[in-house]
Formats: structure tokens, C-alpha cells, sequence
């Protein structure tokens, strides 16, 4: 692939980037440019490379720590469209650009499908989704997910990623491992079931559809988002990243000796046989559940949500985020992975 020639490419220099992460971390790019098509992405590619910049992409900046300064070119897609590719008696499959905002796209899928009424008000991007495998309410957007289309950064190559390749786990991909810093997500490709066959299977939308036989799939998805706000702060009101830290895994032994310690500790069983911890019940145990440290308070509805006053640093985050971490295993041995990632 080669530039293509009389593009003009528009930079941002110094350009401040605390309204591009939703923590509202004080930061600053070397450089900064959005891209409308793959030719202005690739000529972009280009001169960084030129230029020996490191590039990086912000999608919603729902999920990243982000540092002072980056030394480097920052990119965010202006692309946000859907084409539908095909479609057979059940399923519809439907490229969609990796800048569409998340829960636009989920309000816009019911015109062609079903499968994500779950992840509707999940803050972010299209692009940003297969990165930590976003999900919610019984759903992963892995279930959905038939393809990922993106540009390797040492080849500058267009490459697509099966659902297979992109090895999803819980809040985990191959683009967060093997691919870490070397992978543009351009477009995702998902695979919509023509029917409405509703996951409700988490235990508040359970009751709520038990009262409501036959409630359609815009009914789930507002009272997915009724759920969702009763908990979660809204970024554009408090700063947040969503759930901080990942639920942990422990293995059984270790989660029978902690329900035998303690009685009511929430656990998932594995099919591996471990146990998925619930985060929130730690960190509530452990004393945060609406704790403030300086500029930093685990939030008062849900533990595992870190929130600032606005004004904080990553270093402050940090320090917070240790603290928290520090109470948890001292008191029951297991170690918290924060979810968001240093950019
Ligand atoms: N809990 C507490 N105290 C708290 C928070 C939770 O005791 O402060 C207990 C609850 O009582 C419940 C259990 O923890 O028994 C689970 O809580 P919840 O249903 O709120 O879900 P979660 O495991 O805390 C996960 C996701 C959320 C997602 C919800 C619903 C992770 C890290 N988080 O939270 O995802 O919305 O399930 O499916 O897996 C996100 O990733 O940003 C996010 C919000």
C-alpha cells in the first residue's frame, strides 16, 4: 500500500486530551489527526513512519489511563458507517466502521437484527469493543462477532481476523496480548440473528421479563439502560471508566476456603471448573464502597467503578487503584487486575 499522493492531512499539535478519556485525566499528544477513509488512515501511517512516530488510537477513551504526555501521532476515526453484506434465513451480517459510537450502533442494529440489546449505554466505540471483549448482562460482544478488519502496524497490511483468531476471553483478546500496540481496528463485522430470542438471564432482567411476556427487543434495550444508570455514574456527569477492575478467577480450592470464611461471597462457577469472584463485593468488603482517597471515590452504587472529581492525575488513579488492590488482598488474598490500560 503507498500513500496516496495529495491527501492533506490535518495534525493537531499539543493537542490536550482530557475530554478524550472519560476518566478526564490530564494528557497531551505530540501529534493528533482524525482520518474520514482507509486511504487518509494509511497516508497517515505513512508519515509516521516517516517521521519515526509511534501511532495510537483513541476510540471513546471509555477504557484507557491516559499518561501526561504521548510522544507520538494519536489517531481517532471519523469513519462511522454500516454496510449490510449479507444475509440468509436467520442472520444478517453487517460490516460496521470501527468510529461508530457503540450504543448509536446498538439503537441502529434492531432495524437489521438482535444480539447486542444487551450492551446497549456501554460506553465507546465500535472499534474499541473486540479490544477488551466488552459485555454485560449475560452477553460478550464476542457472541456476535464474526470478523475483525484492521491494519497491522509493522506491515501496514489490511488484515482480517476471524472470530477465532481474535482468541476472546473474558475482558480479553489477542489484541490486548499478542497484537498489543501493533493492531488498527478499522471495521467489525457481526453476525445478527434475524430472530428475537432475548438473553435474559441475569437475575434483574430476569424478573423484569418474567412480568413482561412478551416485551419486545426496544424494551430490553431501555431497561438495560434503566439498569445500567440506576449503578453506573454517566461519564459525562462523574468521571469513570466503567467497571476498574476485572472480576478475578480463582481457582475452587481457594474459592471454597473464602465462602468458608466468608458465608455470602458472590461467585460464578467456571466451565474449568474456578470461580469468577465478584469484584464489587470484594472492594465493599474490603471498606471502598463509596470511599474517597484525595481526588478518587469508588463509586457509591457499584465498588468497582473508580471515579474522579474531575481534577485527577494518572498518579493519583494509580495510587487510589494500589490502595484498593492492597485492602482486597489483604483481606482475602486475591489479587484485582484493573480492566482499563495505560495508552
Ligand atoms: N456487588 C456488591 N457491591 C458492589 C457491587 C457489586 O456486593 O458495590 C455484588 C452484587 O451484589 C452482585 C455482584 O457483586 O452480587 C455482581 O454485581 P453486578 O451485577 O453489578 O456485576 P459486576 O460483576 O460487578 C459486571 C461487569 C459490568 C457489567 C455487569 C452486568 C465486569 C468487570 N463488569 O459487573 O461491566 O455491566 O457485570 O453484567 O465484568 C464494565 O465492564 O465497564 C461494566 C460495567
Amino acid at each position: 500500500m503507498t500513500p496516496s499522493s495529495g491527501s492533506s492531512l490535518n495534525y493537531e499539535f499539543n493537542k490536550d486530551l482530557k475530554s478524550f478519556n472519560t476518566l478526564g485525566l490530564p494528557g497531551c499528544a505530540r501529534q493528533f489527526a482524525s482520518f474520514n477513509s482507509l486511504s487518509e488512515l494509511i497516508s497517515l501511517l505513512h508519515d509516521a513512519r516517516r517521521q519515526q512516530l509511534k501511532v495510537k488510537v483513541l476510540g471513546g477513551g471509555s477504557n484507557v489511563l491516559m499518561p501526561p504526555r504521548v510522544e507520538g501521532l494519536v489517531l481517532q476515526s471519523g469513519m462511522a458507517g454500516v454496510t449490510l453484506l449479507r444475509q440468509d434465513q436467520d442472520s444478517v451480517w453487517l460490516k460496521v466502521d470501527a468510529g461508530k459510537n457503540w450504543h448509536d450502533w446498538v439503537l441502529e442494529s434492531l432495524e437489521y437484527g438482535h444480539g447486542i440489546e444487551n450492551l446497549a449505554l456501554i460506553p465507546g466505540t465500535v472499534g474499541a469493543s473486540p479490544i477488551q471483549n466488552i459485555g454485560a448482562y449475560g452477553v460478550e460482544v464476542a457472541d456476535v462477532i464474526d470478523s475483525v478488519q484492521g491494519i497491522c502496524l509493522s506491515s501496514l497490511q489490511l488484515v482480517t481476523l476471524s472470530n477465532h483468531d481474535c482468541r476472546f476471553g473474558y475482558r480479553d483478546s489477542v489484541f490486548k496480548r499478542e497484537l498489543n500496540g501493533d493492531f488498527i481496528v478499522t471495521s467489525v463485522t457481526f453476525r445478527l440473528q434475524k430472530r428475537f430470542q432475548p438473553n435474559v438471564s441475569y437475575g434483574p432482567l430476569a424478573s423484569w421479563a418474567e412480568q413482561l411476556p412478551g416485551f419486545t427487543a426496544q424494551q430490553l434495550i431501555q431497561q438495560v439502560c434503566d439498569i445500567r444508570s440506576s449503578k453506573l455514574p454517566d461519564p459525562d456527569e462523574i468521571a469513570n471508566a466503567g467497571s476498574f477492575f476485572k472480576n478475578p478467577v480463582v481457582s475452587a480450592g481457594q474459592a471454597a476456603e473464602l465462602k468458608q470464611r466468608f458465608e455470602s461471597v458472590p461467585g460464578y462457577p467456571q466451565q474449568d471448573g474456578s470461580m469468577k469472584l465478584a469484584a464489587g463485593w470484594l472492594i465493599e468488603q474490603a471498606g471502598w464502597k463509596g470511599k474517597t482517597s484525595g481526588n478518587i471515590t469508588m463509586h457509591a452504587q457499584q465498588a468497582l467503578v473508580l471515579t474522579t472529581n474531575g481534577h485527577a492525575t494518572l498518579d493519583d488513579v494509580e495510587s487510589a487503584y494500589k490502595a484498593v488492590q492492597k485492602d482486597v488482598a489483604g483481606k482475602f488474598g486475591v489479587t484485582l487486575e484493573p480492566e482499563p490500560q495505560l495508552f
